[in-house]
């Protein structure tokens, strides 16, 4: 979601005629897109917005949008007088206001729906991947997670709404198209319709979604699976834990033969699928026994790219009052076991799939300009072979005149030999586009 947002607000300035600069020292407008989820990421707002006030010009406008601005509010502006903008995720589509009233403090955090989905320009050009909205904000109240009050209660786009932003991505270069909700299945107006609706479009060629709550993959879901060969065999359906009383106290009622009856029924729709999770550890009362079941599940499942974190109380959270909070150290020492099984676990499935040739999404050049940096259909990162040198170059120049990438996108696409893998990422040679 918040690198939907980033794009937004980016063509959004665009539209103002800005541009992105390499060095903050060299901008008119700083604007700090913030995570407010753990405790360490909302903290480093603050250390970061001193580094830039001390190196942007005098005069340069900064603030900052997302989840720590709704956090804090008005608070922000105490915290740090020079600030000349906070707004909410669901309010950045007003930071015009500034630009055209700089002497002015914009403060807004209200929850004011869908609105900015109307409000926010068109995007005029869309990487290979765009990533689409289809909802705002969760009603789930996880007994941990600030985002219930962040980004408010759950609101469902309207399907029209949502298949003008897929058309218009799709005319714009977009191959694959990657449905954003924070609980993205249980979307009011059918997600499988939507997808049916996509998987239409000659020129989208992959699709997924993200993040799924396991009591709301429903049958005509699971089925699309195996019938709809443009959606991705990835899912990403985060268990959080495997015990039954941790998540019963995280407010996830659903039990563990249910989860694991829905990754069965999923599989029997489309053998080659895989799952990725997000686990906390630590959270409040985990004993080890707990903690073992969440081993027990990780190794089970065989989740890959998968993400855990240690459990962060959250202001606005019932988890953050209660009993027997864990040291620590405890959750340090948890992180790091349940992080050695999951790389595990995708050091073998990337190792599986040396031999393969499958078909992968380019997203553009490594670091150095002498590699290519592609998708698996499963989301792992393959480094392409330097012979592909040339592709690089032609990459680099169709990418930059956007007019072309329209001819060139079918090529974004290539049939690549995976020849080496590791626990991050695989290495390939493209076999033919
Ligand atoms: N502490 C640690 N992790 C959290 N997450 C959400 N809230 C917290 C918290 N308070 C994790 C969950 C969620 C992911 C986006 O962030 O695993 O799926
Ligand atoms: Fe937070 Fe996800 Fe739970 Fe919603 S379902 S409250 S976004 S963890």
């Amino acid at each position: 979601m918040n690198v939907y947002d980033g794009q937004r607000i980016e063509s959004m300035l665009r539209g103002r005629g800005m541009m992105p600069v390499a060095d903050i020292a060299l901008a008119d407008l700083i604007v700090l897109n913030t995570c407010a989820v753990r405790e360490k990421a909302s903290n480093k707002v603050f250390s970061e917005l001193g580094r830039i006030r001390d190196r942007k010009k005098p005069d340069a406008l900064f603030g900052i949008v997302g989840c720590v601005a709704r956090e804090e509010g008005a608070n922000a502006f105490r915290r740090m007088k020079e600030l000349n903008f906070v707004l909410g995720p669901q309010s950045y589509h007003k930071l015009p206001e500034i630009l055209d009233n700089p002497d002015a403090r914009l403060l807004n955090v209200d929850l004011s729906g869908l609105e900015k989905f109307d409000a926010l320009p068109p995007m005029n050009d869309s990487p290979a991947v765009a990533y689409i909205p289809i909802q705002e904000g969760c009603d789930h109240c996880c007994t941990y997670c600030i985002v219930p009050y962040t980004r408010g209660r759950e609101l469902s786009r309207d399907t029209g709404d949502v298949m003008r932003d897929v058309r218009a991505a799709a005319e714009s270069g977009a191959v694959e198209i990657c449905f954003l909700g924070q609980n993205v299945n249980g979307y009011k107006n059918s997600l499988a319709a939507l997808i049916t609706e996509t998987a239409k479009l000659e020129s989208v060629k992959r699709i997924r979604f993200t993040s799924s709550y396991p009591t709301e993959m429903t049958d005509d879901l699971i089925a699309l699976f195996g019938t709809e060969p443009k959606l991705l065999p990835f899912l990403n359906m985060p268990i959080q834990s495997g015990s039954p009383d941790v998540l019963t106290r995280m407010n996830r009622p659903y039990g563990l033969g249910l989860y694991i009856g829905i990754v069965e029924k999923l599989r029997a729709m489309r053998p080659d699928i895989q799952i990725s999770s997000d686990f906390i550890v630590g959270f409040p009362g985990e004993t080890d026994e707990d903690f073992e079941m969440t081993c027990d599940i990780a190794r089970r499942i065989g989740y890959i790219n998968s993400y855990s974190f240690k459990y962060s109380p959250r202001p606005h959270t019932a988890a953050a009052l209660m009993k027997d909070q864990i040291p620590e150290n405890i959750k340090k020492q948890r992180l790091k076991i349940l992080d050695d099984i999951l790389t595990e676990n995708n050091r073998a499935f990337n190792e599986s799939c040396v031999g393969l040739t499958l078909p992968c999404l380019v997203e553009g050049p490594d670091k150095t300009g002498k590699h290519l940096l592609a998708r698996t259909p499963w989301m792992q990162q393959v480094i392409v072979s330097p012979s592909a040198k040339q592709r690089v170059e032609e990459y680099k120049s169709k990418r930059v005149e956007h007019k072309t990438i329209l001819s060139y996108s079918p090529t974004l696409l290539l049939s690549i030999r995976i020849t080496n893998a590791n626990k991050c990422s695989l290495r390939g040679e493209i076999v033919k586009s």
